[in-house]
């Protein structure tokens, strides 16, 4: 039983990163002969990858996959902790995962990921769900076997949850959700702190992946045929900072390029960390995409510095302008929160104005969610919600208005799209996303798929184009 502490998630440790293999003993290969899993995913591109580790474990150990979670044997919820509303969503999926297992009490059910890493959660949980198997964390899904192992012979909840970072560990067997885009992680943890973030508490200290064997990844996923690799890491920027060495996030970018992947993209980048060497690599290679995505979060000074977000507004506009400049069809989005602690009218407006200077291509907006643990969660806040959502109400109308406007750039143009799957609604339809990470819908048959074509943008509305093969 090992349970996550706040106060040691907090801390950062000069120790030694180790970096080692997956291995699986025999004796847990035979656990998941002849049931099957599900694994239900929240939260953001890291978890979606963590996901597809965890699906590989599984069949490692003979579980088969099932879509249909009532009636799989295994259930897993890989969580997110970001904000309130993804705790809430868990906690009712909790809530139905008890009436399955009424109904079905040899079923095996778990709860793993960020909300997992958080003490408050585990102790809700020994105390509201203790029908559950067994909680880990995003520090040891390399433990699955064994942690399995030892759920299914006790009779209460096993607990294993480190708040000190893992090992890094290469060569994880992984089932990928598609055969065309990868999902390449390059480091794990942050180290940045802004404020309002638990990121750095529920995934660890900054560690870097080596660059060989990032890249040795890269290559086989493109001997493979896979055509796109997006690069992933809370802070991709940072990337290699913990290492010591003289190479960063630039160089990175530059030898993973120069595999010749038809496409790279990266997430998520902070602006603290966007060197110039980085736009100019991003500007001289093909096959990095012109897609951007940078956090502005807001547009006050005084919330930024609130925030610990280490730039001003003024600063953020003249990097802005920079990549614009240097690549100038890059498509860049961000990220906004409104009703930060103590934010006014002033405040928010000069949000906004740096919406209206930027025009972004599309913006994830959100209200300030106090996380248990962080800095902000103790700011005072005497803003009332009845504000707070008008302001996202204000701000959500002149994102999408931006939105609707680049995209209206596109009609009538020729553009690359990555085919990648059959439409859900309709299937003589194909949908992919375009160099620039506009989704487009296109009529196609299925030979396509897996192709990136030239696509001609017959309709364009706010979140996504219509074409067809040019
Ligand atoms: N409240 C609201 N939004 C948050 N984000 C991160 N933490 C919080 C929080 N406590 C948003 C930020 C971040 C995105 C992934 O989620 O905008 O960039
Ligand atoms: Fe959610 Fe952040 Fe964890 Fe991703 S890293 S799952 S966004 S809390």
């Amino acid at each position: 039983m090992l349970m996550p502490h706040l106060d040691e998630a907090k801390k950062r440790t000069k120790n030694k990163v180790l970096v080692r293999k997956f291995e699986i003993d025999d004796k847990f290969k035979k656990i998941g002969v002849g049931k099957t899993y599900y694994v239900k995913t929240y939260g953001c591109q890291m978890n979606v990858h963590d996901t597809e580790n965890i699906k590989a474990i599984l069949e490692e150990m003979g579980f088969k996959e099932n879509d249909d979670m009532e009636k799989s044997d295994l259930i897993l919820l890989n969580t997110c902790a970001i904000r309130e509303n993804a705790h809430n969503k868990v906690f009712g999926m909790i809530g139905r995962l008890k009436h399955l297992k009424e109904d079905r009490p040899g079923i095996i059910t778990g709860v793993c990921g960020c909300m997992a890493q958080e003490e408050v959660v585990v102790d809700e949980i020994l105390n509201k769900f203790k029908f559950l198997d067994f909680v880990f964390g995003t520090h040891n899904i390399d433990e699955l076997p064994a942690i399995l192992y030892e759920a299914i012979s006790k009779n209460k909840t096993f607990i294993d949850v480190k708040s000190i970072e893992g090992d890094i560990v290469e060569d994880m067997p992984v089932k990928r959700d598609s055969k065309y885009k990868a999902f390449v992680n390059i480091m794990y943890g942050c180290d940045k702190f802004c404020t309002y973030c638990i990121v750095p508490y529920t995934r660890g200290k900054q560690r870097s992946r080596r660059i060989e064997d990032i890249i040795k990844e890269v290559e086989s996923l493109k001997k493979d045929g896979y055509k796109e690799v997006t690069l992933l890491g809370q802070n991709v920027n940072a990337y290699g900072k913990d290492l010591n060495l003289d190479y960063d996030m630039s160089d990175l970018l530059e030898l993973v390029a120069k595999t010749g992947i038809e496409r790279v993209r990266f997430v998520t980048s902070h602006p603290w960390d966007f060197t110039d060497k980085m736009i100019d690599v991003i500007g001289k290679y093909p096959n990095i995409m012109p897609y951007i995505h940078l956090p502005l979060q807001s547009g006050s000074d005084r919330i930024l510095k609130l925030m610990g977000r280490r730039y001003t507004k003024e600063s953020y506009l003249e990097l802005f302008d920079k990549i614009k400049k240097a690549v100038p069809n890059a498509s860049i989005t961000t990220d906004i929160i409104v009703g930060f602690p103590g934010e006014n009218d002033d405040d928010f407006l000069e949000t906004l104005d740096v919406v209206n200077k930027c025009k972004y291509d599309s913006a994830f907006t959100f209200i300030f969610s106090p996380r248990e643990g962080t800095p902000a969660a103790k700011m005072k806040d005497d803003t009332p919600l009845s504000v707070k959502e008008e302001r996202l109400h204000r701000l959500n109308e002149v994102v999408n208005k931006y939105a609707l406007e680049a995209n209206q750039k596109y009609l009538d143009k020729e553009v690359p799209v990555l085919l990648e799957n059959v439409s859900e609604k309709d299937d003589s339809m194909l949908a992919g996303y375009t160099d620039t990470m506009k989704l487009v819908n296109v009529k196609a048959s299925k030979e396509y798929l897996g192709k990136i074509v030239n696509v001609k943008i017959t309709d364009v509305k706010t979140w996504s184009m219509d074409g067809e093969i040019a």
